[in-house]
């Protein structure tokens, strides 16, 4: 026997009370952002085939699936355009149109549901025929500075619309300012800009690639996403992103880079987001429904692991299932 033991940290465990009364931090149903899928026609529903459970919506299935999620509590939607080939081109001109499926949907959307947030994207994959977030040059160049009026007019167009936030995914430098600028210019100085500030050239991105067929057509996303390998260069891209004009800032996967997140949160004035994405969400889907882990309790596991790294709030594909638990 240890004699004395003064501190017995298993004091602060010893019951539920108690280990409510100690506990750091909380997720709360307010952190959560549900991305959702759209695509045309009506009257269909589509699973994802790498990611159980979630599906493409043509959108009047859409709005009856967000009346149940907004019944849940859920009030952040990040909304992502799943369109056909036809609709694609080099110039990504289908996200400019003010008939197209995102500027419909956005309408929509905030008519049927004004209180809820709608956060959109801006990048040039889902509308590209070379399936790149910028725009790509004959000899397979990623162009940046010819990419960003357009990412402006789209930002403008979704605005528009009547998006929230609108949130550039794409990691053109100086995006950010331009469009603030195309934003303010237009007479949209409420729309804030939720920058996906570090984002990495990911593996775990590989479901969403399948939900909007927007694998890149040629080479690999590497000289615009960042190099999993590269921390300060995360705060360098935030810090430019604050001076910009960004309203939020984002660090994107999450689960495996916590210590990105917790850094950023030590240095930035900013709310972060942090991205649960679409690998990590099936990684837990499948391992629950191989009965190798709880789903539940991994998922809350996980929502807290990034939330006590710094971040304000999650977007994240379980955001219906985590909502009804924090009930
Ligand atoms: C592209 C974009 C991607 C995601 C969000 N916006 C994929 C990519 O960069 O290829 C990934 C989200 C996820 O995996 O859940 N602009």
């Amino acid at each position: 026997m240890i004699d004395p033991m003064p501190s017995r940290p298993r004091r602060n465990r010893s019951s539920a009370a108690m280990r409510d009364l100690m506990r750091e931090i909380q997720v709360n149903k307010t952190d959560l952002i549900y991305p959702v899928f759209v695509r045309e026609g009506a009257g269909t529903s589509e699973e994802i085939g790498t990611m159980p459970g979630i599906h493409r919506h043509s959108l009047d299935h859409l709005v009856r699936h967000l009346d149940e999620v907004v019944e849940l509590g859920v009030r952040a939607v990040a909304l992502f355009p799943v369109l056909g080939d036809d609709r694609k081109d080099r110039t990504a001109s289908e996200s400019v149109r003010e008939e197209g499926l995102m500027q419909t949907s956005i309408r929509e959307l905030k008519s049927r549901f004004p209180d809820l947030l709608l956060i959109t994207d801006v990048a040039m994959d889902p509308y590209s025929s070379d399936g790149h977030d910028g725009l790509v040059s004959d000899d397979g160049q990623i162009l940046n500075d010819e990419t960003l009026p357009i990412l402006a007019d789209m930002a403008v167009s979704q605005a528009r619309a009547g998006a929230d936030i609108v949130a550039p995914s794409d990691m053109m430098d100086g995006r950010v300012a331009v469009i603030r600028d195309a934003l303010d210019d237009e007479g949209f100085t409420n729309v804030s800009i939720c920058s996906y500030s570090a984002k990495y050239a990911s593996a775990f991105y590989g479901p969403f690639r399948d939900a909007l067929d927007s694998a890149p057509r040629s080479g690999d996303k590497k000289t615009y996403q960042m190099d999993p390998a590269n921390l300060n260069e995360a705060l360098r891209e935030v810090e430019l992103d604050i001076a910009e004009g960004a309203d939020i800032v984002m660090v994107k996967p999450a689960g495996a880079y916590l210590d990105v997140i917790s850094e950023i949160a030590g240095i930035s004035p900013l709310p972060i987001a942090a991205y649960q994405v679409s690998g990590e969400f099936a990684m837990i889907r499948y391992a629950s429904q191989a009965g190798a882990i709880d789903e539940e309790a991994a998922m809350l596991e996980s929502l807290v692991a990034i939330k006590r790294a710094g971040a304000d709030m999650i977007f994240t594909y379980f955001a219906p299932e985590a909502a009804k638990l924090l009930s």
